[in-house]
């Protein structure tokens, strides 16, 4: 049986997830919103696989007989000024989102539970990958500056993410 503050922690995280596929979503609806529907399917894509996070706590807090419960999901924001604005959004998020599972991680260890440990290390490796998929957009977009001509470029390339 799992512990109550590690219980609470993974529910904590599941609202997180769906936070982050709640985000994702709102980015791809302002992408579609200014016709840039490359930007706007990377974004779905994105929204689907935190959603897919959010699932892989949830069955490992029922696989360890934990209960779960979900709570509300904070409204995200819904307006940016400019895709590289927004990208820096992601990219600090994601950053958020590496010191909650790193805070997991202290959690598990601290508590000695191995199996939350070895569950949470997925996370720890997915996280690296998430803030630098984020930082090379980020960093694009920054070589563009907002040349319409270089947003179409990117704008293709970002709608050629294959859905998982
Ligand atoms: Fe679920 Fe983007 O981290």
């Amino acid at each position: 049986m799992i512990k109550e503050n590690i219980k609470d922690a993974l529910n904590k995280q599941i609202n997180a997830e769906l936070y982050s596929a709640y985000l994702y979503l709102s980015m791809s609806a302002y992408f579609s919103s200014i016709n840039l529907k490359g930007f706007a399917s990377w974004m779905r894509v994105q929204a689907r696989e935190e959603f897919g996070h959010a699932m892989k706590f949830f069955d490992y807090l029922q696989e360890r007989g934990g209960r779960v419960k979900l709570t509300a999901i904070q409204e995200p924001p819904s307006d940016w000024e400019f895709p590289l604005q927004l990208f820096e959004q992601v990219y600090e998020h994601e950053q958020k989102v590496t010191a909650m599972i790193d805070e997991l991680v202290n959690i598990a260890q601290s508590e000695k539970d191995h199996a939350t440990n070895n569950f949470l290390q997925w996370f720890v490796a997915e996280q690296v990958e998430e803030e630098s998929s984020a930082d090379e957009i980020v960093q694009r977009l920054k070589l563009i500056k907002d040349t319409k001509s270089g947003l179409f470029m990117l704008d293709q390339k970002l709608g050629q993410r294959p859905a998982k």
